[in-house]
């Protein structure tokens, strides 16, 4: 797996990361989603530069140039509900996608820890030859990505596969790279150091689902 750390790098992304981390600006869940998007615009931005393109030639108002398009057909995919920010922030750039979505949680094994992943509804077009990216704003234990990747491969397979997202820990990236072709590609904000004993990244943000659409029942 190729991965793209783009925090790495100073640039306006990690000021965005610092407010989405701050346990005072977090609180503005309007910009806390806002941030998110931000930073899925800036993902997407980076992850464009990795793709195909072909010329075109454009006719304007003083004559004709020519441009490479974007020649890929890419389905964003999202996994509910905390995925949608980051999706959102994609979709401005790649704005003609189309686009999966499908729910997953958490289900905690009783007496313990430890949890597995239950995937619901699922909701996608035909992945055959497309571009897939599969947006998962909070790569903890990884295991949620892995569930997904599973019950999407009915939907045909990908020519490429991109994993975008915010946060995430070498311990869940491991993960991820064992489960995913060898040319995936992960692009992600930041890595943090670690995970605690209720699969939580550390220092990261808190419950980025709760952060943005409020908490559950
Ligand atoms: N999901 C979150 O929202 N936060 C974490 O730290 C891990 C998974």
């Amino acid at each position: 797996m190729q991965i793209h750390n783009i925090s790495k790098q100073d640039s306006i992304l990690n000021t965005f990361i610092a407010e989405i981390r701050d346990v005072t600006v977090q609180r503005d869940a309007m910009r806390f989603r806002r941030n998110i998007e931000r930073i899925g615009e800036i993902l997407g931005y980076e992850l464009s530069k990795s793709l195909r393109y072909t010329p075109k030639v454009t006719k304007t108002p003083l004559g004709q140039s020519t441009d490479n398009i974007l020649d890929n057909d890419i389905v964003l995919c999202s996994i509910l509900r905390a995925g949608l920010p980051l999706h959102n922030g994609l979709l401005h750039y790649f704005d003609k996608a189309e686009n999966a979505f499908i729910s997953a949680y958490r289900s905690p094994k009783a007496n313990t820890n430890s949890f597995t992943i239950v995937t619901e509804y699922f909701a996608a077009p035909s992945l055959e030859k497309k571009t897939l990216l599969l947006i998962d704003p909070m790569l903890a234990t990884g295991k949620s990505l892995v569930a997904v990747y599973d019950a999407i491969k009915n939907n045909g397979a990908p020519e490429e596969i991109h994993i975008v997202s915010v946060l995430g820990t070498t311990e869940g990236i491991d993960f991820v790279e064992k489960h995913f072709p060898e040319n995936t590609h992960l692009w992600i904000a930041a890595i943090d150091a670690t995970l605690n004993e209720k699969g939580y990244i550390i220092p990261g943000l808190g419950d980025a689902g709760d952060l943005a659409f409020g908490t559950k029942q």
